[in-house]
């Protein structure tokens, strides 16, 4: 008899976005002359550019030629794309890397994941509230948690409350963690870490021998000169970290698949014999067993990212997302809801007008205004009263949007 995993179990329900989406189509069923604007899941909606484009074709055709085919690559990821990463994204901000301590891979969401896997069981675990679904949910499958509260906090993880009064920037945990997940710029909230603000956390997490996750996942949305990208730009931050950072909406690779992990070699964790093991060292070991690689077209395409031309193309679609973000942003203020993020951020954050909880406020959105969006709460305890809108989508969606919530709030 094949026993299953009992730690899914205890997952509350399905995935959020999944969720939304069933939800979404139910309406739609039901309502089949309804034009439903999508600002829920971040998304892309902008085509590749066109020099990532080129190629990947390129790429492509690359693969018929006896020549130029490739087969398996390393699973590291190429040279050629993680050395053209390191100089032309890290390097202009003073941070130096090796080419062995970056890790190409399918996904930050996977990476986020997958990273567990070298940690032992028993360390303490600190996330956000609210967080990305992923960090909590991956921690309860891995079997680190309890059951869940009536409220939702698992038994055995950490929380820290991310709320208006701090601005969206936990403070420090009260206990002693191992393990602490950091995002900024902040899914869902928006909000981003100054550089006293990130300089706290890794002179927090080496007093108290912590490993951060850096979820950088949105760092190209930033539009605050002082705001840091990347941990390492903090000094300390290698022997304390591990960055994560993803193609996917920097460069409208949702649907291609290409992201990025940095385990520097600096980096250790230990045995419960106390003897320090690189982190880098595991993960590589991880990774050539478990994980095949990128394959060798995305990777072209991402390495055309960082082209003079190619960044130029792929930093108007940036722009044109965060124009978008502006809008909704105003819009929102206009009707006289409290908003938050959309500045550094592809993300809106707002406050549910009239005490709303946040599925409330969904089903209004939904069934009055034919506007998707993403119930707070679905991030965490903390995020009910909220609401999430995502700035990725079409302009003209985007204004209608706002139009017809601002119609409706009047
Ligand atoms: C989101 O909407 O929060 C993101 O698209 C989820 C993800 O990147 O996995």
């Amino acid at each position: 008899m094949a026993l299953v995993n009992e730690h899914y179990l205890k997952l509350k329900a399905g995935y959020l976005f999944p969720e939304i989406g069933r939800r979404v189509r139910a309406f739609a069923d039901a309502n089949p002359t309804a034009r439903v604007i999508r600002l829920g899941i971040g998304d892309v909606t902008q085509p590749l550019p066109p020099v990532i484009l080129k190629a990947f074709h390129e790429a492509v055709d690359d693969l018929a030629k006896g020549e130029t085919f490739a087969g398996y690559g390393p699973e590291q990821g190429y040279d050629w794309l993680i050395d053209t990463i390191i100089d032309k994204s890290y390097r202009p901000l003073g941070v130096n890397l090796k080419t062995s301590e970056m890790f190409i891979s399918d996904g930050s969401k996977c990476d986020c994941a997958n990273i567990l896997d070298i940690f032992a069981l028993e360390n303490v675990v600190a996330i956000g509230d609210p967080v990305y679904p992923v960090y909590n949910d991956t921690n309860v499958m891995i079997g680190r948690t309890g059951e869940a509260d009536e409220r939702g906090y698992y038994k055995g993880l950490v929380y820290m409350p991310c709320t208006e009064a701090n601005g969206f920037n936990p403070a420090f945990p009260e206990q002693k963690v191992d393990i602490i997940y950091l995002c900024f710029p902040n899914n869902p909230t928006g909000a981003v870490a100054t550089r006293e603000q990130l300089k706290g956390w890794v002179d927090y997490a080496l007093k108290t021998d912590a490993v951060i996750f850096f979820d950088a996942a949105y760092e190209a949305f930033i539009t605050d000169p002082t705001i840091p990208h990347s941990i390492y730009e903090i000094e300390g931050a290698k022997k304390c970290a591990i960055e994560f950072r993803s193609f996917s909406k920097t460069a409208g690779f949702t649907g291609v698949r290409c992201a990025l992990t940095v385990v520097p070699e600096e980096l250790m964790a230990h045995t419960a014999g106390g003897e320090a093991i690189q982190l880098n060292k595991l993960w590589n070991r991880r990774q050539t067993t478990k994980f095949n690689g990128v394959s060798y077209p995305v990777q072209k395409a991402a390495a055309a990212v960082y082209t003079d031309e190619g960044w130029r193309q792929t930093k108007e679609i940036i722009d044109y997302y965060m124009a978008n973000a502006k809008i909704i942003r105003g819009g929102l203020a206009e009707a006289g809801l409290t908003v938050y993020g959309g500045v550094n951020a592809p993300y809106i954050w707002l406050k549910t007008p009239h005490g709303l909880s946040s599925w409330d406020f969904f089903d209004k959105l939904l069934t009055e205004c034919n506007v998707v969006g993403t119930p707070g709460s679905g991030f965490g305890p903390n995020g009910e009263g909220f609401f999430r809108l995502s700035a990725f989508g079409h302009r003209e969606n985007v204004e209608e949007a706002v139009e017809r919530i601002k119609k409706n709030l009047k």
